[in-house]
């Protein structure tokens, strides 16, 4: 049946596209942003909890159920609990396609800061009327950036170059990973180097480890954990259940989750090296918002050195770019798999389908008016519905997902049988605890955390600390009611849509 599936090369490949999806713009910049915020050497406790409670459990469930079944997230919980599971799985995969939509236009403000980085970004702006201010740059040129139609360019360019890397699926990601992931590696330990070299780069690490214990309680600082592992591992949205439904059967779960949980964090942690010591080298202070710790924060700390700024500019800018593009390919795989999975339709009209829409999404996003109709420097950038959109899908969307797919392979399928197949094949073998985790402590840790947000937003406002009332500012939060209903809506309606006979995955596949 699925005998004739297409399958990684190599174990070596299939870590390669694993790690490449979790490593990623979050490690990079977002870890640091909210290690941070969320009290620096204090953050390391929820992140570690985090991390061995949720994270890697997850890690290994859904890579064990991509190959108990060897099908993408939504027929995979269909097959468990019928057509409410099916719903499931479709509405985390849309919300996954909505991910990729913001995640690409970054990529692509990403690719334009990367341009600069060769010669513009270091000089003075020529539009800083227009701010009333005189912005120092490369604050100045990013905003140049937004307000240039070229942005729409570069938002193409990055849709074309996902499409190119998707077009034979497993056989052409393996190809490209293998030199993303070595190349990212290699671009972060110079920049690391070069980051503790500097002068007092020392205390940015310093600063890193040393704990706020105050933070320790509050749940907010819980919640960025769990946000933070949650993106950073990929996990939610089926990545790794397709990913590892290419696996052949005997493959190690645990072994693999245990490797890419490493190799994720590994990087996340020194990636924090490198960011904290750069910035602390030059007394600039990191900032909680993630877009301008990327775009602002970390290339001043770059254009303060002494000598190889725009060499190390164009450095950091490649690295974000390898590392987000083998994490935006395994969103939109994880959706082009569920659609080849149910519908047996060819690899090239889904990914035609998907890139379409998908170019159409993101270039909203990157429209300077959708961004804020002002353009105001106001810290988060005035990036609204990027901002909002960016911390209902970091700290909600993931952990709803996350405790539906809990709950559904914990009690339904149910988790014991789970355990045992991916036993069958590794070495560490799973305890009889994994059931209980799945079932009753992350639904528990995740739900008791969604909880006090809705709590705490309650109290302070959906958006800041005060809910206006006037139309125009909530339009984004409408903008992400009409999502959520709409997401949910079109996911029955797929569910519903009869599977296509199974015809082998090659003659499917075929481009
Ligand atoms: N893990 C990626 C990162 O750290 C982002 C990502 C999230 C990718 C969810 C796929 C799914 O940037």
């Amino acid at each position: 049946m699925t005998g004739d599936r297409a399958q990684w090369k190599s174990k070596i490949g299939f870590i390669f596209a694993a790690s490449g999806s979790a490593i990623g713009l979050g490690n990079i910049v977002f870890f640091s942003a909210n290690a941070y915020a969320f009290g620096a050497g204090a953050f390391y406790l929820p992140y570690l909890v985090a991390l061995v409670v949720v994270g890697l459990p997850l890690l290994i469930l859904e890579m064990g159920l991509g190959g108990l079944y060897r099908r993408a997230l939504p027929s995979t919980l269909g097959r468990i609990a019928g057509h409410w599971g099916e719903v499931a799985g479709w509405f985390a995969l849309l919300n996954a396609s909505f991910i990729s939509m913001y995640y690409i236009t970054i990529l692509a403000w990403v690719g334009g800061m990367l341009l600069g980085s060769f010669g513009p970004l270091w000089q003075p702006s020529t539009d800083l009327e227009a701010f009333g201010t005189t912005l120092p740059n490369p604050v100045g040129f990013f905003f140049d950036m937004l307000s240039s139609w070229g942005v729409l360019v570069l938002v193409a360019v990055v849709w074309a170059l996902n499409a190119h890397i998707l077009r034979r699926g497993v056989a052409t990601i393996e190809g490209a990973v293998r030199i993303f992931v070595p190349l990212m590696w290699l671009l972060m330990l110079v920049l690391i180097v070069r980051g503790l070299t500097l002068p007092n780069g020392g205390d940015g690490v310093a600063l890193l480890f040393t704990p706020d214990f105050s933070l320790i309680g509050d749940p907010t600082v819980w919640q960025g954990a769990f946000g933070q592992i949650f993106f950073s591992l990929s996990l939610g949205f089926g990545i790794m259940t397709a990913y590892s439904s290419f696996l052949p059967r005997n493959a190690d779960h645990v072994n693999n989750g245990l490797v890419t949980a490493c190799m994720n964090c590994g990087f996340e942690f020194i990636s924090g090296l490198a960011v904290f010591s750069l910035l602390f080298a030059f007394a600039i202070v990191p900032q909680a918002s993630t877009i301008s710790m990327m775009f602002f924060v970390v290339p001043q700390g770059i254009a303060a050195m002494p000598v190889g700024v725009r060499l190390f500019g164009v450095l950091f800018f490649v690295l974000l770019l390898l590392a987000g593009l083998s994490s935006s390919v395994s969103l939109l795989e994880a959706m082009v798999v569920s659609a080849i999975d149910k519908f047996r339709i060819s690899r090239r009209r889904v990914l035609t389908f998907c890139i379409g829409i998908g170019f159409l999404g993101s270039a909203a996003f990157a429209l300077p008016t959708v961004i804020d109709a002002q353009l105001e420097s106001d810290g988060t950038l005035g990036l609204t519905l990027l901002d909002l959109m960016d911390h209902w899908a970091f700290n909600h969307g993931l952990l709803i997902a996350g405790l539906i797919e809990c709950l559904i392979v914990g009690w339904m399928l149910p988790v014991s049988r789970l355990r045992e197949t991916i036993n069958r094949h590794s070495r560490l073998r799973l305890p009889a605890a994994f059931d209980w985790l799945i079932k009753l402590i992350i639904p528990a840790a995740i739900a008791s955390l969604l909880a006090s947000s809705l709590w705490s937003k309650l109290q302070n406002g959906i958006y800041g600390n005060e809910l206006a009332l006037d139309w125009g500012s909530q339009l984004p939060l409408f903008a992400l009611l009409a999502w959520v209903g709409g997401s949910f809506g079109v996911a029955v309606w797929l569910a519903r849509r009869p599977a296509a006979v199974a015809v082998p995955a090659e003659v499917a596949d075929a481009p």
